[in-house]
């Protein structure tokens, strides 16, 4: 059996986690992998908003077993608000969620540095969640993270300890005060180590080869997006993981020659959270819209998003590097009171026009518009592609023409039942 990769091809936050929650029903397994909870993936079913950043978003499917897999971060601290918020709904995620033993743990201090570092970058700085991401991943490349099967080893403490105090002389340097804030950090951590050890941890590396060998189907979850992606987003305004299908591949331990389909989600518009380049940000009224329509705040921090045209050169980037099959639209009903739409088509960079993304971050990028007709009209009660007006399947049409890639999947609302499958 195959395994398929669903993830964003943006800069994260194109509705990830409404797309795995609709098509879970279709698979026995979702395994995230990679990120931590930087990552805020909501989704919606009878009326009520749920928020999930390190667990998958095959969660409320009780019949599904969701995956942590060994590329991601974990912080036991938001794992543990996570498990009791499903809890409270009557759910026993210890049933059906289990966790790499290769994952690596977010500590306290991860945090701390995160915010510290930041601090020292001052307008450099890249925006981080300030969740302890790029210290971790820092850790773990370095050789010296914590993971999840540490938990269960007799010099734990011993572990813990030694790289504390490493923390410990860093934030020193960085002349960050931490003497209030990391007991109180602290001790909410070690209490929610119980919480994670409640969990089954997994070899996922072998437990998701023995189910695609029983015939099971499989989904892997991406968190944030391709243009936040380590490599190939515009560095240093990225994350510290690899976003892509290729981080499927090592962020679970799977045979390439698994891989299936590959879902990417794009939003009608763009958005980013934090700095960094953004060739089709508005910063006019209609940003602003797109803004308040689209209730652009962070799912994770509430920070207001920044929010721009559809860029179909970006767009067109993501679909090479990840192998997209099918493309999952979202929001596109947060733009029916539009007169023009426009798709950025190429950039003219030092004056030459290109379809390429550049790879410096000072190049100054200005964006070409190719202005399309508004479909003028509320689409969020269609459950059907014949139900859509036309000049919004003429706008489907367009990007599919300009990509090569099919639409497979229109979203026009936040709640599960407002999507449209188009086969
Ligand atoms: P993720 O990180 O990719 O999972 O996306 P987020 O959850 O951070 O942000 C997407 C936001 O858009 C969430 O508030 C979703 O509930 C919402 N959303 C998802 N799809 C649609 C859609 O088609 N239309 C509208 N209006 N909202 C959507
Ligand atoms: P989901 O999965 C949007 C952004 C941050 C910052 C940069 C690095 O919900 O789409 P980090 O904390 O990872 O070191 O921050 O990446 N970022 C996201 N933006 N959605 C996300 O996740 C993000 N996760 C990280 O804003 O610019
Ligand atoms: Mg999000």
């Amino acid at each position: 059996m195959k395994i398929d990769i669903l993830l964003g091809l943006q800069w994260g936050d194109e509705g990830k986690g409404k797309i795995v929650d609709v098509v879970t029903p279709d698979y026995d397994v979702i395994a995230r992998f990679q990120g931590g909870p930087n990552a805020g993936h909501s989704l919606e079913f009878n009326g009520i908003r749920h928020v999930l950043h390190i667990i998958p978003s095959g969660i409320f499917h009780r019949e599904k077993t969701n995956i942590i897999g060994n590329g991601v971060v974990i912080d036991p601290i938001t794992f543990d608000e996570e498990i009791k918020a499903l809890v409270a709904m009557g759910l026993t995620p210890t049933d059906n969620l289990f966790i790499s033993k290769k994952a690596h743990l977010i500590m306290p201090t991860h945090r701390l540095l995160d915010a510290a570092q930041e601090a020292k970058k001052g307008a450099g700085k890249i925006g981080s969640t300030l969740k302890g991401i790029g210290p971790t991943y820092t850790d773990k490349t370095a050789r010296s993270g914590l993971r999840v099967c540490d938990l269960y080893a007799a010099n734990f403490d011993e572990q813990y300890q030694k790289l504390l105090s490493q923390h410990k002389e860093m934030l020193t340097q960085y002349h960050y005060d931490f003497s209030e804030t990391l007991p109180e950090l602290e001790a909410r951590w070690l209490k929610a180590l119980d919480t994670l050890r409640q969990f089954t941890a997994i070899d996922s590396e072998y437990v998701l080869y023995e189910y695609l060998q029983a015939g099971k189907k499989v989904l892997a979850e991406g968190a944030q997006g391709t243009l936040l992606d380590l490599e190939f987003g515009a560095y240093p305004f990225v994350t510290s993981s690899n976003t892509i299908a290729a981080g499927a591949f090592t962020g679970l331990g799977l045979d390439p020659h698994f891989a299936g389909k590959v879902i990417g989600i794009v939003k009608a518009y763009c958005t980013r959270v934090g700095s960094g380049p953004f060739p089709t940000e508005l910063f006019d009224e209609t940003g602003e819209q797109l803004r308040t329509i689209g209730n652009e705040f962070g799912a994770t921090t509430g920070r207001p998003r920044r929010c721009g045209w559809l860029d179909l050169v970006a767009l067109k980037y993501a679909l090479m590097i990840n192998g997209v099959t099918d493309i999952a639209l979202t929001k596109a009903d947060v733009m029916s009171t539009f007169d023009t739409i426009n798709v950025c088509t190429a950039y003219k960079v030092q004056g030459k026009l290109t379809s390429r993304m550049p790879t410096g971050t000072d190049e100054v990028i200005e964006p070409v518009y190719t202005p399309l007709p508004g479909w003028k009209e509320d689409i969020s009660h269609c459950s059907s592609y014949d139900a859509l007006p036309q000049t919004f399947k003429d706008y489907i049409r367009y990007i599919e023409d300009f990509t090569g890639v099919k639409i497979s999947i229109v979203s026009v609302g936040p709640d599960r039942n407002a999507t449209i499958f188009r086969d």
